[in-house]
């Protein structure tokens, strides 16, 4: 995997057709390219003008695509968790596993976790490929998820804290009371504590990520914005998202120009020594040549 493009953007300013157009102009260079849509309102086959589609899909040459199912990798977190919290918690006899799940999967930040499970996983399945471009949701939920392995990090930095002061007081316990006191599955040293490799494991996967999402030599962000006030402010707080979490921002594509100019100045203005791409609007439902033509303008000065 020598790159990962993210697509980033107001809805509607154009990422899913920047995203074809990168997809298929890299493709056309003999690259192989693996097309994620992350977006829960996906629309990459009507981007390319076919019926939709589940699984990977072999689109062109050196080419291929896929609308990941959302839903499925949320099953596959519950019951994944589901599993893990019986064996943790094996020793208590009255956890309401049933009733934690549905607490859990209505929580706040299950549709990130979910998203940025399928993330993971679409970049550990398709690292054979050169290059992988994804069709991100719209704003909120594509910077929370951005987010999330880096907000994790931290709050494993806590949980590890409260960790060792629960096994530190049951050590004591033990040396008062005899280690029997406690039972035989509950631990008291760190290596024996199951919690404590959970927490580790959760965290080298939030680090796989977090270590990916800053490394300037494999991640292009791409900004997508039109001529327009709203999408111009939208963008700039996606830049100052990625300024204060220290990731990339390596190319903003103009799109759709011609059609109003409000903010031009503005624009240039916002994003000072940034590559700037202004891509023409080439009327309604692009085609595939129409893609590629998109594509071709700037697709290879950001690979
Ligand atoms: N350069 C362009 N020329 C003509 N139509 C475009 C262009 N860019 C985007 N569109 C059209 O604008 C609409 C929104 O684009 P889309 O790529 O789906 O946006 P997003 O993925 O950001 O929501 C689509 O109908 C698309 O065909
Ligand atoms: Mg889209």
């Amino acid at each position: 995997m020598e790159r990962v493009f993210f697509l980033l953007g107001k809805g509607g300013v154009g990422k899913t057709t920047s995203a074809a157009g990168l997809a298929l102009t890299l493709a056309d260079k003999g690259k192989t390219v693996f097309w994620a849509s992350i977006d829960p309102a996906h629309n990459l086959w009507d981007a390319l003008g076919m019926e939709p589609a589940s699984g990977v899909r072999h689109i062109a040459e050196h080419l291929w695509a896929q609308e990941v199912d959302l839903d499925r990798y949320l099953q596959r977190i519950l019951k994944e968790t589901t599993q893990r919290m019986k064996s943790f918690y094996r020793h208590l006899q009255i956890v309401n596993l049933e009733g934690i799940l549905d607490v859990i999967r209505y929580s706040p930040g299950m549709e990130e976790s979910a998203v940025l499970y399928a993330l993971r996983d679409i970049l550990e399945r398709h690292s054979d490929k050169d290059y992988i471009v994804v069709d991100t949701p719209p704003t909120g939920l594509t910077l929370k998820i951005l987010s999330l392995p880096f907000s994790i990090l931290l709050w494993i930095e806590q949980l590890r804290k409260w960790r060792r002061r629960i096994l530190d007081r049951r050590g004591i316990v033990a040396s008062v009371m005899g280690r029997d006191a406690l039972g035989k599955d509950v631990a008291v040293k760190v290596q024996e504590d199951s919690i404590y490799r959970e927490l580790d494991r959760q965290e080298s996967q939030a680090r796989y990520m977090a270590d990916l999402l800053r490394n300037g030599e494999i991640v292009r962000n791409i900004l997508v914005l039109n001529q327009d006030r709203l999408s111009l402010m939208e963008s700039k707080r996606i830049k100052a998202f990625l300024d204060r979490l220290g990731l990339p921002l390596n190319m903003i594509l103009l799109n759709r120009v011609g059609l109003v100019d409000e903010v031009e100045a503005d624009i240039l203005e916002a994003f000072p020594s940034i590559p700037l791409k202004r891509l023409p609007n080439i009327g309604p439902s692009p085609d595939l040549k129409g893609l590629r033509s998109l594509g071709s303008l700037w697709a290879e000065e950001v690979a």
